[in-house]
């Protein structure tokens, strides 16, 4: 697959002032994007022609955001946020490694259920032709697989990740960690 990056107009209507409350809003665009999948499921295959484009475009736009948002986020996670955390967590040091160990292993898994979901996108006949009863099966049965890990997820990282950097994580860090996630976005 290669899809079109828009990095920088990916969370262009988010405003980067809190780097914490920046993943929580990150979440919720996500979360959104995935009720998005959810609710083409059943117009992919509808008799009326032009739901059916609309469905097809609405997918599109959702696969590409979730491609773009999930790479940037990501490495938002695991590239400024999981090692400031490791380092000053302390005494919660093995809770911080067990949390941060658990979430990059469901980011890779994520991101292997995203890759199946957009080839089979792709092996869909063109718009307005409507994908086989095989194809809407599979994609079905990825949406939810992707939606499952992907809600699983958001609610750990809202629970326990934000609150243990709330803890541990110092102003001049957490300054440092904005100043990371604006360069990221202006690549
Ligand atoms: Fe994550
Ligand atoms: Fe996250």
């Amino acid at each position: 697959m290669n899809r079109i990056h828009p990095i920088s107009a990916v969370d262009a209507d988010v405003t980067i002032t809190d780097p914490l409350r920046h993943l929580v809003a990150c979440h919720d665009r996500i979360e959104e994007h995935l009720q998005i999948l959810e609710r083409v499921i059943p117009l992919l295959r509808s008799d009326s022609e032009p739901k059916r484009r609309e469905a097809r475009e609405s997918l599109e736009k959702a696969l590409a955001f979730l491609d773009a948002m999930g790479h940037l986020h990501t490495q938002d996670e695991e590239e400024s946020v999981f090692p400031r955390l490791l380092a000053a967590s302390g005494e919660d040091r093995s809770v911080v490694t067990e949390l941060t160990t658990m979430l990059e292993s469901q980011h890779r898994e994520k991101e292997a259920v995203f890759e199946k979901l957009a080839a089979t996108v792709d092996a869909f006949p063109a718009a307005p032709a409507p994908p086989s009863p095989e194809q809407a099966g599979r994609f079905e049965g990825l949406v939810s697989n992707l939606v499952d890990l992907y809600r699983v997820h958001i609610m750990v990282e809202n629970q326990r990740l934000i609150s243990l950097a709330q803890d541990h994580l110092k102003q001049a860090e957490l300054g440092k960690m904005l100043q990371e996630f604006l360069a990221r976005r202006s690549a």
